[in-house]
């Protein structure tokens, strides 16, 4: 992406959203304290993300399965960016078939139809000068598409009906759910807006791969809710709290949070207790864990940056693309673990599963102090 600006790490307390302008939320009470909570390492990235990119005023794409906080990142990255008094509107692409989401986007300009001077101005000209949040983006249709990167280049758009062009200064937030590479395979997606998308993205990692969040996020849950309803809570008790932290949450914080709500209004005592969290008892859905998964999860992940380093080996390395890039990789990954461990190599071997002499080779071999 364009100039990144690194500056301090920011704590959820500096990130905290104090009230939210703009014509958009009838639900902005609701996220008039939203802040980003959790203590794990993945969080700790996010929060530095969100910083490096706020200021900025490229487009951004948050990845992550349903329920990970996707929404709550774009606002906070409004919330701390320049354009902070002026309007964060958010649109679900798939909740709107087409053409209502051309419509709902650009306008209309007919005399036909009411609105000032038989215009239905569009959400990206209400936007003007603010941030449009374009939610689960792989279900918009190609056309709405193609109008979305011209908007990204160009800054203009044609309301329908309209025989002039507006310009426009709107920042595009956009997340998805779904793996936007495999709607490119299946034609639905074009790989010039992904590729103008994912210059800065935002991955969110589900939350059973960040357990350590979960007690603050309970606690967090325990008293926001509890005090919309004006009790006063103890807090959640060990045993609760050791299945809360062993619960694999399919739904991520979304279905944290609305569990701790209902044990909220189920519990008549001040600390909640196992069975108030009847979801523990019940065998949770299916979702990816196993070993297959997870390599088919980080394969799609890959998928998304192989192919600019593939088309670079593939031009200079004459017919040694497997080694090259392999071993660059290896270098990559060896490099990446002991900076996620801190350069604490016992802990880097035992997160990488290698033995300490081939990382201490590793180590040697790459130059990798
Ligand atoms: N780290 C977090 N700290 C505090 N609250 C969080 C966090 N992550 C998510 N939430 C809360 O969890 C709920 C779901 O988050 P959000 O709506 O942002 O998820 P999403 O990824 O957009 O989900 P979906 O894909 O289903 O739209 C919201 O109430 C949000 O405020
Ligand atoms: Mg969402």
């Amino acid at each position: 992406m364009a100039a990144i600006l690194i500056s301090k790490s920011i704590s959820s307390e500096e990130i905290l959203i104090d009230s939210i302008s703009g014509p958009q939320l009838g639900q902005s009470k609701r996220h008039e304290h939203d802040c980003l909570i959790g203590d794990s390492l993945e969080i700790a990235e996010i929060r530095k993300m969100i910083d490096r990119v706020a200021p900025e005023n490229d487009s951004i794409l948050i990845v992550g399965e349903s329920g990970t906080g996707k929404e709550l990142v774009a606002r906070l990255i409004y919330r701390n960016s320049g354009r902070r008094e002026k309007a964060f509107l958010s649109v679900n692409c798939e909740t709107m078939p087409d053409p209502h989401l051309d419509l709902e986007l650009f306008g209309q300009e007919n005399e036909a139809h009411t609105g000032i001077n038989g215009r239905n101005p569009g959400i990206i000209e209400q936007g003007d000068g603010g941030t449009v949040f374009l939610d689960e983006i792989a279900d918009m249709p190609m056309t709405t598409q193609g109008k979305i990167l011209r908007i990204l280049q160009e800054q203009t758009f044609e309301p329908l009906g309209a025989n002039r062009t507006i310009k426009t200064d709107v920042r595009i937030i956009a997340a998805t759910n779904k793996s936007l590479v495999t709607a490119i395979k299946e034609n639905r997606f074009r790989v010039d807006l992904f590729y103008r998308l994912k210059m800065a993205s935002i991955y969110l990692p589900p939350l059973r791969e960040r357990k350590s969040d979960i007690p603050l996020l309970a606690n967090h849950f325990l008293k926001y809710y509890s005090g919309e309803c004006g009790r006063r809570f103890d807090g959640i008790d060990p045993d609760a709290m050791g299945q809360l932290m062993a619960y694999p949450w399919p739904g991520n914080v979304r279905e944290l949070e609305n569990n701790v709500h209902t044990a909220v209004v189920m519990c008549k005592g001040k600390t909640l207790h196992p069975e108030h969290f009847p979801v523990l008892a019940e065998k949770p859905e299916k979702i990816s864990i196993g070993p297959e998964e997870m390599e088919d999860g980080y394969a799609k992940l890959f998928d998304d940056t192989i192919n600019p380093v593939f088309n670079k080996a593939a031009s200079i390395s004459g017919g040694h693309v497997y080694h090259h890039l392999m071993a660059a990789m290896e270098k990559a990954l060896y490099s990446a673990a002991l900076k996620y461990c801190g350069s604490n190599q016992v802990k880097a071997s035992a997160l990488l599963g290698v033995s300490r002499n081939t990382l201490r080779d590793r180590i040697k071999r790459f130059s990798l102090y």
